[in-house]
């Protein structure tokens, strides 16, 4: 007997997302915006030509939906997104922008707690080569426009810096120093990402212990492509706080996690779209689900700009496929507390007391 969710009632859920990169999640109606006024302005570095053909090509993708899934953007298609996104973000007001935009988007589909991620960059001029914006000032940027958000508004938000698997790791080491200097201030972790045809996480070791020493705690996008072979070194060797996507397991990976849990952030838009999985049904989520009925998992959305997607159809998607009703919906979203970086008192009892006096209301 179907006992599946609707998405109106998914949307009304309290849920907490712990896997969203920001330039991921900015709108295509916000980039064609953004792209349409660079041609418009009088001064633009970026040629008529390269901003008609990006204007293109995000038309074209904002025409695929992905909400049938039957529509796919490669990997490669979302990072030459990113790239596009990159320019625009280079920009401090559009970067507050988004933020700001990305941050009421998250809060109107009754999302209360975000731990939301960038990749800090130090942003050049393109014809002098000198330094525009430093890492640090894109990074104070962002925080910025959460402190004003939070005093506002009551979902709480948190920040985690990502290490670019494809910048090296100079690069990587900088964002980890740049994360112990602004703890204080937002900032509760470190995400490893990029790209996963480039490079090798075993080639970051030491930011791993970095990490560590710091007391910063560290989520790795892991096998999101059947080539990934830094997996076994991930759930052995490092023992993250959380793992991204975890999709491409073989079962004894799946086995060993299973006696060994480390909590997974599930995307499953994500992982349909970039066709790390044919259909939704074959995602191990089930797996984890039904072997283990505490196992940890968290439903996120990635990158929802990109994926066109949102935290409410993500859990829509995971409710149809596996014909879970809104109770269970709701006890894995609540579950989701036990995965979040910051674990203090103040945040915990918030967020508790969020999900009783929702029991109370609709369950009792
Ligand atoms: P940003 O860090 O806010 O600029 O967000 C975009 C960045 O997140 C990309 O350049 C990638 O490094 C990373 N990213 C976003 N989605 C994925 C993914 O699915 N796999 C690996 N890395 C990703
Ligand atoms: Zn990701």
């Amino acid at each position: 007997m179907s006992k599946v969710a609707s998405l109106e009632q998914l949307k009304t859920l309290p849920k907490i997302e712990l896997h969203a990169h920001l330039s991921g999640s900015v709108r295509y109606s916000t980039i064609l915006r953004l792209l349409n006024e660079e041609l418009a302005s009088d001064y633009h570095e970026t040629s008529d030509e390269k901003l008609k053909s990006e204007i293109q090509l995000m038309e074209e993708l904002k025409s695929k939906p992905t909400t049938n899934c039957t529509s796919h953007r490669s990997l490669t298609e979302c990072f030459q997104i990113f790239t596009i996104l990159h320019r625009l973000l280079s920009n401090l007001n559009i970067l507050e922008q988004v933020t700001n935009e990305i941050l009421h988007d998250f809060q109107s589909d009754n999302c209360v707690y975000l731990e939301l991620r960038t990749t800090p960059r130090n942003i050049f001029d393109s014809k002098t080569g000198e330094l525009k914006v430093s890492k640090e000032q894109y990074l104070k940027t962002v925080v910025n426009v959460i402190e004003s958000f939070e005093k506002e508004n009551l979902m709480k938000v948190r920040l985690i810096l990502s290490v670019d698997r494809a910048k090296g790791l100079q690069d990587g080491l900088e964002n980890v120093e740049l994360a112990k200097k602004f703890k204080s201030k937002h900032v509760i972790g470190i995400d490893f990402s990029g790209n996963p045809h480039v490079d090798s996480f075993q080639n970051y070791e030491s930011l791993f212990q970095l990490c560590d020493s710091y007391e910063l705690k560290t989520t790795v996008h892991i096998a999101e492509i059947w080539e990934d072979k830094d997996v076994d070194f991930i759930l052995k060797k490092i023992r993250p706080d959380r793992i991204g996507h975890s999709v491409c397991l073989t079962k004894e990976q799946i086995d060993y996690l299973i006696r060994n849990p480390i909590p997974i952030e599930i995307c499953p838009t994500s992982n349909l779209v970039t066709k790390c999985v044919d259909v939704i049904e074959n995602h191990p989520f089930y797996e984890f689900y039904t072997k283990k009925d505490t196992y940890p998992l968290v439903i996120c959305t990635d990158d929802f700009g990109i994926f066109d997607t949102s935290l409410s159809r993500e859990y829509s998607l995971i409710s149809t496929a596996f014909n879970l009703s809104f109770k269970e919906m709701f006890d894995l979203s609540r579950r989701s507390i036990k995965c979040i970086f910051d674990q203090s008192n103040e945040l915990v009892s918030f967020l508790e007391m969020v999900f009783n006096e929702f029991e109370k209301k609709n369950f009792e």
